[in-house]
């Protein structure tokens, strides 16, 4: 392989740029050269690309977002598009591609290896909703972000007697709800894969309020309500005021982790050694610290990456 490529597809995250920077210096140290699709699919059907080297991802590690843009792209998803950005690859030599997105971005992935072409997926959304990997791009600074707000507010509903409702992202996912309020201590963890007893909430709620105790705390997956609905409800039947707090956008961005970066680190680099192997066709994740490689096909197939029943227990037990 004399030349490769990257692009970042679908919801940005931190970590994606640890990623192009460890697959460019990888490529080039194999005497291979890499050049990077911006704005994702969309980028590779304009022919939108830019050289990488080793000065080009210099800065690039403790950024957030992704600095050659990412984007959805319609026309990619249909059979004349994905026709056109093979004619793009071949036209412009270049021998395999390396996608980092989320679960619709590994399946383009799988299309273009479906039309016989080499690409490596790697995981990247703030959900951790990927199949066959522990942990994706983005999730471990997308959860010390709700951390770091959590705690602010925290400090709000402890000055004046109030219970919050925080919502965060997640799409239809509670892995970020049930690991957010694990670490910060909260009250309740409502998610998707749960139903909620709202009457039961609201009866340990209102103890809570007749203890004397001076906070609530209450984390929501996007996937499982919305917050000002939610606050309507509890209003004049838990003793505390309810405010509301949207995490929103905030929790996607900011400078990556120790543990993002690192994990962009190890999957840039492994994806660009096993398309220098002859390997094509897979995902490269991580199990249990180790990197793993898994068919693209087994993703695609694999549903929804489900949130671990005990962590979702421990969300309640220690909650109460
Ligand atoms: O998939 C990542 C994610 O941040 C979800 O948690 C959220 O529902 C969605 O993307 C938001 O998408 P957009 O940035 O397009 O609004």
């Amino acid at each position: 392989m004399k030349r490769l490529a990257i692009l970042t597809s679908g919801g940005d995250c931190s970590g994606m740029n640890a990623t192009i920077r460890a697959a460019t210096r990888t490529a080039i140290a194999n005497n291979v050269e890499m050049i990077g699709y911006r704005k994702g699919f969309a980028g590779l059907l304009k022919n939108d690309f830019i050289a990488l080297d080793t000065r080009s991802v210099s800065g690039t590690l403790q950024r957030g977002g992704t600095f050659l843009q990412s984007a959805r792209s319609a026309e990619f998803r249909s059979e004349e598009g994905r026709q056109k950005a093979l004619a793009n690859l071949l036209a412009e030599k270049v021998d395999g591609l390396i996608v980092i997105g989320g679960d619709g971005s590994l399946n383009g992935a799988l299309a273009l290896e479906r039309l016989g072409f080499p690409v490596i997926g790697i995981p990247a959304s703030i959900d951790n909703d990927i199949p066959y990997t522990d942990m994706a791009l983005g999730v471990d600074t997308a959860l010390n972000n709700i951390i770091y707000a959590v705690d602010c507010i925290k400090d709000t509903a402890n000055s004046h007697d109030r219970a919050f409702i925080v919502e965060v992202m997640g799409r239809n996912s509670g892995y970020l709800a049930s690991i957010a309020a694990i670490a910060t201590g909260a009250e309740f963890a409502i998610v998707p894969e749960v139903i909620l007893d709202l009457d039961d909430m609201c009866n340990r709620l209102h103890r809570r309020y007749d203890e004397g105790r001076t906070n609530a705390l209450i984390i929501l997956a996007e996937g499982a309500g919305h917050a000002q609905e939610l606050a309507e409800r509890l209003k004049n039947s838990v003793g505390f005021e309810t405010r509301v707090t949207v995490l929103g956008h905030y929790q996607r961005g900011g400078a990556p982790t120790v543990y993002d970066r690192l994990l962009g680190s190890r999957f840039g680099r492994k994806a660009v050694e096993l398309l220098l192997c002859g390997t094509k066709g897979v995902m490269v994740g991580m199990s249990a610290s180790n990197l793993t490689t898994t068919l693209l096909e087994m993703v695609s197939t694999g549903g929804q990456k489900k949130v671990n029943d005990e962590l979702l227990r421990m969300a309640d037990i220690l909650g109460i």
